[in-house]
């Protein structure tokens, strides 16, 4: 019998027309995951699991983040997870960290990571909540970063947040959020990660917004970031699909949420997200029983079952 995690389902990837566009999968389960977590991973853990996310062939693994370790406890051994990796084959490629100032750069420059991301918020109050600064006092803290990083030859991905909604401020513009997308592209950034932060949108709005976006944006220089809270990020994955987007981000397991964000509970699961897509018939790349390793992985680390439910169908009846 045919494999059921592999095993085409759609009538265009069943016929002999050409495969559906293939997607890039950026997982951000080291980061956007383990930002959330009371307990702390220990360093060596967090290793051997971005090791065996790397393995399974995403796009990119967000190792960690190099903000203040005051705020984000939980990753305050940055700068050895970035330094325990250096061996790895795919680092160049593959590994990329959150940077929010010049200051995390300094500490990104003893590494070999060769790609960053900025973070700002569509909504002026989760910009305030996250980064300590509006968000008009928060680009001349980017501009050294991004000229900096042109100077060393350093990609730079920026995310913008809450723009499906703000649990601070309630329905955010998608104008505005076109607004701090735009600048961040003119800045340098290669692309931008449109985050539902805590959760709240729906395929319809997901059209929406990247209508608002591509009257002013290439499509190819979006992505989608979509959290879980309420069940529906898959869906708003497909509708960006649809739409035309091509790189997703995901975190193992359904891990996550934002620290400032009230609410913002896991992750969309890369191996749910990686699931239908491979069903489809569009190529992530990404080799799923490796995957779910890693999700077995995170939740031997964390002592309890975690949310992804592809994860949970897929190891069913493997030894934990
Ligand atoms: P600040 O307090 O305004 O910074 O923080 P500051 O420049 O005034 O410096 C204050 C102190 O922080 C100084 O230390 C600095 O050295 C230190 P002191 O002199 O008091 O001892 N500091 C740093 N230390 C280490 N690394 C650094 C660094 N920068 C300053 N890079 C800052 C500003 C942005 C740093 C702070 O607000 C911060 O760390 N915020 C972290 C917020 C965060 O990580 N949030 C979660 C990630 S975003 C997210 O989850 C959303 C996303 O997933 C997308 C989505 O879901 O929508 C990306
Ligand atoms: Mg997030």
């Amino acid at each position: 019998m045919p494999s059921l995690k592999t095993q085409p389902v759609s009538s265009a990837a069943a016929s002999s027309a050409a495969p559906p566009p293939a997607v890039r999968v950026y997982e951000v389960g080291p980061r956007d995951g383990l930002q959330n977590e009371q307990a702390f991973i220990p360093t060596e853990d967090k290793i051997t699991l971005i090791e065996t996310l790397a393995d399974a062939g995403l796009a990119r693994v967000e190792i960690t983040s190099f903000v203040n370790p005051r705020w984000i406890p939980a990753l305050a051994d940055a700068d050895r997870v970035a330094a325990g990796l250096a061996h790895h084959p795919r680092y160049a490629e593959a590994f990329t960290a959150l940077c929010p100032n010049l200051k995390g750069l300094s500490r990104v420059d003893d590494t070999p990571l060769r790609e960053v991301a900025v973070f700002m918020s569509a909504s002026e109050s989760h910009n305030k909540r996250n980064i300590n600064k509006s968000r008009d006092e928060t680009y001349p803290k980017f501009e050294p970063v991004f000229a900096a990083c042109a100077e060393r030859g350093l990609r730079v991905r920026a995310y913008v947040s809450v723009v499906w909604g703000c649990p601070y401020e309630g329905a955010v513009d998608p104008a505005e959020a076109v607004d701090v997308a735009e600048r961040l592209l003119a800045m340098g950034a290669y692309e931008v990660s449109l985050g539902d932060t805590i959760g709240v949108g729906d395929p319809a709005q997901t059209h929406r917004i990247l209508d608002a976006m591509t009257a002013r944006i290439p499509i190819e220089k979006l992505a989608l970031h979509m959290h879980d809270t309420r069940g529906t990020a898959l869906a708003n994955c497909l509708a960006g699909y649809e739409h035309g987007v091509r790189t997703f981000d995901a975190s193992v397991a359904g891990l996550g949420g934002c620290p400032y964000a009230p609410g913002a509970s896991g992750n969309l699961a890369t191996e749910d997200l990686v699931y239908m897509f491979e069903r489809m018939g569009v190529s992530t790349g990404v080799d799923l029983d490796r995957l779910v390793d890693a999700g077995l992985l995170a939740q031997r680390l964390l002592g309890r079952t975690l949310p992804g439910r592809a994860l949970q169908a897929l190891s069913a009846g493997r030894t934990p």
